[in-house]
């Protein structure tokens, strides 16, 4: 395999909250990944710290575990994964309190890259960036990484961006959106801008319609009291698949550079239109034997959030004038499966005997699973039945088109956590992206409980409840296919 590793320098890459579901699950396996693939160089060090009293040795087991538990086949590497261990160290502190913070800063070195990932409740944002200040732990070149929910609404969101402000430049926040690291999302950019090919088609001309469809089959797991409060749109639309739809309707930045990327991003979220309360559907997945309701699951019979969203939206401006994009998440779902679809116009004169509102391009582009792009393009049906046309994929799964040039697929979470070492900040998000998402999420979530619309019941592993099929049917399109 042709290794494309890129060296990052030293760090010290303190995770508070480094005891947590997310650390474990994502953050250290990841991170024994990019130490196995040579990205961690000597000096490199992971700093644990969370309110548990415990000492390295006790940290270093819950990574052991973690990795486990959450790590693809490299686990089984045992001589790796004990270098990896005397990489950690960990300190105990309570980031509310004023104790530990002085261990954290006799440990952590001023002349490496410093990074601080806040895998901890949005509440604690600011006041660990506050005693980090303070203690002279993190200065004007050392980062920090924040998770989502970045608030529930633009008040919030406002809020903590004034109290991380207070002590971080913009230039040093790096705002976690993990889809922006899925190796196809980035992928995105390299076909619409890296392919003479596609960017002549890309507007109202020559595009019928755009559908951007996240469909997981999990439930919320043990996530229940946090989703309940926040509900698929603040969860995935707000964030994920406000992104995509970002990058699916940017213009072309001058640069593949943080700022110039982000405010192309920006202009898209500034354009987009409310939306109609008739172009929004909400569900709710029902219980199945043996699986319980959404109800059930988040314990609280009366709940009226939604495991669902599907809706229509449209951006004002000359491109895109006229182009719907429906967007669809939803949880217990058919199938695993995140696609954009980008659907291209019918033709406008055809000199075949054929109905050619049958045929269309569509370029397809699958996130999860099978990560790839395919082009719908219409062909002659093969043999001597006369010129009869058949639509065909031409297909570019990625696995098989990069056959042993290709890197093991990383985790989004180990791309973007070196892309902070780096200090590369293109695929994170700035403060006003985060608050224009807000802002144009705000009034959706408001009309609906002004409305009182309660979500409608759907079937687990079905697509969704009938009224979002409607959303399309109404307009003469159709969904396509939820397929693993
Ligand atoms: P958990 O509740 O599993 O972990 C929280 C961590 O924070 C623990 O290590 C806990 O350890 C520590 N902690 C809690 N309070 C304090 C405190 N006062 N001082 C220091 N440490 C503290 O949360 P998650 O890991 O699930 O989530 C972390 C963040 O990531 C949240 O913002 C969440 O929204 C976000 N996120 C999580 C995802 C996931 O899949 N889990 C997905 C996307 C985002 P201790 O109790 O020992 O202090
Ligand atoms: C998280 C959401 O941000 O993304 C979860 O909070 C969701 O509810 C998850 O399940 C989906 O991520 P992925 O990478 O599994 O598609």
């Amino acid at each position: 395999m042709v290794s494309r590793v890129i060296p990052v320098k030293p760090f010290d890459l303190v995770i508070f909250g480094g005891t947590g579901d997310l650390a474990r699950r994502k953050i250290l396996p990841g991170l024994f990944r990019r130490f196995r693939a040579g990205q961690m160089p000597a000096g490199a060090r992971v700093i644990g710290c969370a309110r548990t009293a415990m000492d390295d040795a006790g940290f270093r087991d819950i990574a052991r575990a973690a990795i486990a538990e959450f790590g693809g086949p490299e686990r089984s590497d045992a001589a790796g994964l004990a270098a990896f261990l005397d990489r950690l160290a960990y300190v105990p502190i309570d980031v509310t309190g004023e104790d530990g913070w002085r261990d954290l800063a006799a440990l952590v070195r001023a002349d490496v890259v410093r990074a601080f990932y806040f895998s901890v409740a949005p509440r604690l944002f600011g006041p660990i960036a506050e005693r980090l200040h303070l203690h002279a732990i993190a200065d004007d070149d050392s980062r920090i990484v924040v998770e989502k929910p970045f608030g529930r609404d633009l008040r919030s969101a406002q809020e903590l961006n004034a109290a991380l402000a207070a002590h971080f430049g913009e230039g040093q926040i790096y705002r976690i959106d993990h889809y922006l690291g899925k190796e196809t999302v980035q992928n995105l950019m390299a076909v619409r801008f890296g392919n003479v090919l596609f960017e002549p088609l890309w507007n109202n001309h020559y595009i019928d319609h755009i559908q951007i469809t996240v469909a997981e089959t999990v439930g919320v797991g043990g996530r229940g009291s946090y989703y309940d409060g926040a509900g698929a749109m603040r969860d995935m639309v707000q964030n994920h698949l406000m992104q995509l739809l970002c990058l699916i309707a940017m213009e072309p930045p001058a640069r593949f550079e943080a700022d110039a990327v982000r405010d192309e991003k920006l202009k898209v979220i500034r354009a987009l239109q409310p939306v109609d309360p008739q172009d929004i559907v909400f569900g709710q997945y029902s219980g199945a034997p043996g699986s319980p309701s959404y109800r059930d699951d988040v314990e609280n019979p009366a709940s009226t959030s939604e495991s669902f969203v599907a809706l229509r939206c449209r951006i004002g401006n000359w491109r895109w004038a006229g182009v719907p994009f429906y967007l669809r998440t939803g949880k217990k779902m058919k199938a695993r499966s995140s696609e954009i679809a980008v659907v291209f116009q019918k033709l406008g004169h055809t000199i075949f005997d054929e109905d050619m509102a049958r045929h269309r391009n569509i370029l397809s582009i699958r996130l999860q699973p099978n990560e790839g792009i395919d082009l719908q393009v219409t062909i002659k049906d093969p043999g001597p039945g006369g010129m009869r046309l058949l639509d065909v994929p031409l297909d570019l799964t990625f696995a098989e088109a990069l056959g042993d040039q290709g890197e093991p697929a990383a985790d989004a979470y180990e791309r973007l956590i070196m892309d902070v070492i780096r200090g590369d900040q293109t695929l994170f998000m700035r403060g006003d992206e985060v608050e224009a998402a807000w802002a144009w999420t705000d009034p959706v979530i408001a009309g609906r409980e002004e409305r009182g619309d309660r979500p409608q019941p759907y079937d687990q592993g079905s697509a969704g409840p009938d009224d979002a099929l409607m959303l399309m049917h109404r307009d003469g399109r159709r969904w396509r296919d939820i397929k693993g």
